[in-house]
């Protein structure tokens, strides 16, 4: 068997986590809304119509932050056809994944579901077809208390309380040729900020995003988040990120994406800190990586105009849980910068969580890693220094074998080691000596792993990619020797002793 050693100390704090990385994503496409989150005629369906199923594996998985509408469904949205009496909100072509949208679905019933979902909304606002002063009613029938026209139109509308909603995002992808009414650098700047003056000027208590790139593999990146900082640079909190990977018949490539992800959010990083310099700014700008994941099925086939169709329902295998294990280590290793973060999306489109119509939920293997590292990866993350072998990717050079991130949750004594064992041939023992914390106990090894990396999880065999329980040795100390077995998802928890 392989060896690896990895040293962990208490004083090398990398972060304090906010707990919005936990975040995901329910965007008006394919069977998300319709379907997923609301189908009124389901036998699991509340007097609301949202499904009670969906609702249970949503709050399982510890989802801290929604973002809704989308997406690029939200650059041709008119928010207010999405108010007031059902049976008078018009039925619309949705120009972005040429779908029928009845709007019976809105931000009211996102709200009531947000409550019952137990998290919060992060609302974009629509910058394609939509004005500035669409994006501040639209903060205004939300936000605001009473006695405007727009607060009392909510008040009317069944919703005495404002909704509240925190954090913002200023239009969605508008760098994409494929955006509903794109953007060039210079005007997006010029809208956005003119929207973000009026959303403030309405709740100045609020936060809001500005569009960075929408990939790093965009001609544009990284001048694009340049030029629009150098704009908005103190209008807005966070710039954003998004970043899927596929699956394209290399696995060790595949399997690099971790090391990717952490490039392009320092290329971000580089841009924003850039224009803080240039601009003698005081301020440091976060990011908001408000769409990631894998993303496997890209040609799409749109079929035009049908309410609700299936789009992008990728069935997750082995392979891709590991690969967002990854990803959710590389978020936690840089929790200094990012501070939201939306697995895309929740329910059915690129989803952890699949729906029947009429039928059943499903948890996809992603569903896990995603639920484990929300659960357990709270209070602080402190640096892994890491000794282990190499593994090659073409795309990627040499990469560790082993890649991990620690929390350390001090409020509830405990601590958590992610890791991800890239070995295919090789199980790893790793020693782990954890210094600074006095004495730990082991309380579990939690293990994702099988001889079928391309296995996925169906309604006939709901369980087989789920997490296992790895036997430990119980033992109380400092230093621990773990098994990582071959091309393994791993989350191996210790209680605090003192
Ligand atoms: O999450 C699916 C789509 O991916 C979103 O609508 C868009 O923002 C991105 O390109």
């Amino acid at each position: 068997m392989k060896k690896a050693s990895c040293s962990i100390n208490k004083k090398y704090k990398l972060a304090e986590i906010d707990e919005r990385i936990y975040g995901s994503f329910i965007e008006h496409m394919g069977r998300a809304v319709y379907t997923g989150i609301y189908e009124p005629d389901h036998p699991e369906a509340d007097k609301d119509g949202f499904r009670k199923d969906v609702l249970d594996a949503i709050r399982e998985c510890n989802v801290t932050i929604i973002r809704y509408p989308g997406g690029n469904f939200v650059s041709g949205y008119d928010w207010k056809d999405g108010i007031g009496p059902k049976d008078k909100r018009p039925t619309r072509l949705d120009y972005a994944w040429f779908s029928i949208e009845d709007n019976s679905f809105g931000i009211d019933e996102f709200s009531d579901w947000l409550k019952k979902a137990k998290t919060e909304g992060m609302i974009a606002v629509n910058l394609g077809t939509g004005t500035p002063k669409d994006a501040g009613e639209l903060v205004e029938y939300c936000n605001i208390k009473s006695g405007t026209a727009l607060s009392d139109l909510r008040i009317r509308n069944g919703h005495k309380d404002p909704h509240n909603f925190k954090v913002w995002c200023l239009g969605n992808e508008m760098d994409g040729p494929w955006q509903i009414c794109q953007l060039s650098a210079d005007d997006y700047a010029k809208k956005a900020k003119e929207a973000a003056k009026i959303m403030k000027w309405v709740d100045p208590t609020i936060e809001l995003v500005a569009c960075g790139s929408s990939s790093a593999e965009m001609a544009t990146f990284p001048e694009w988040d340049r030029i629009i900082l150098e704009t908005l640079y103190e209008y807005v909190d966070y710039i954003s990120l998004h970043r899927y990977y596929e699956y394209e018949g290399d696995i060790n490539n595949f399997l690099g994406s971790f090391f990717d992800l952490n490039n392009f959010i320092n290329t971000v990083k580089a841009a924003a800190d850039y224009v803080k310099a240039k601009n003698r700014s005081k301020k440091t700008m976060y990011l908001s990586l408000d769409e990631w994941n894998v993303w496997n099925i890209k040609d799409m086939q749109l079929k035009r105009w049908q309410k609700a169709p299936s789009i992008a329902e990728d069935s997750y295998t082995l392979l891709d849980a590991l690969v967002v294990g990854g990803m959710l280590c590389t978020i936690l290793n840089n929790a200094d910068r990012i501070k939201i973060a939306c697995l895309a999306q929740l329910v059915n489109a690129l989803s952890p969580i699949h729906t029947e119509k009429g039928g059943g939920v499903l948890k996809h293997t992603t569903f896990y890693p995603f639920m484990q590292v929300s659960k357990y990866g709270r209070g602080v993350v402190i640096k892994n220094l890491m000794s282990c072998d190499n593994f090659v990717s073409d795309k990627y050079g040499k990469l560790p074998t082993i890649y991990s991130s620690t929390t350390y949750d001090a409020d509830n004594n405990k601590l958590t080691f992610f890791s991800i064992n890239y070995d295919r041939e090789n199980d790893i023992e790793l020693k782990l000596c954890l210094d600074g914390f006095g004495s730990l106990e082991i309380i579990e090894h939690l293990v994702m792993d099988g001889n079928d990396l391309f296995a996925s999880n169906t309604f006939k065999e709901p369980n087989k990619v789920i997490p296992r329980l790895n036997p430990i040795k119980k033992s109380i100390g400092k230093e621990f020797d773990i098994m990582l077995p071959k091309l393994s998802w791993n989350v191996v928890r210790f209680e605090v002793k003192g």
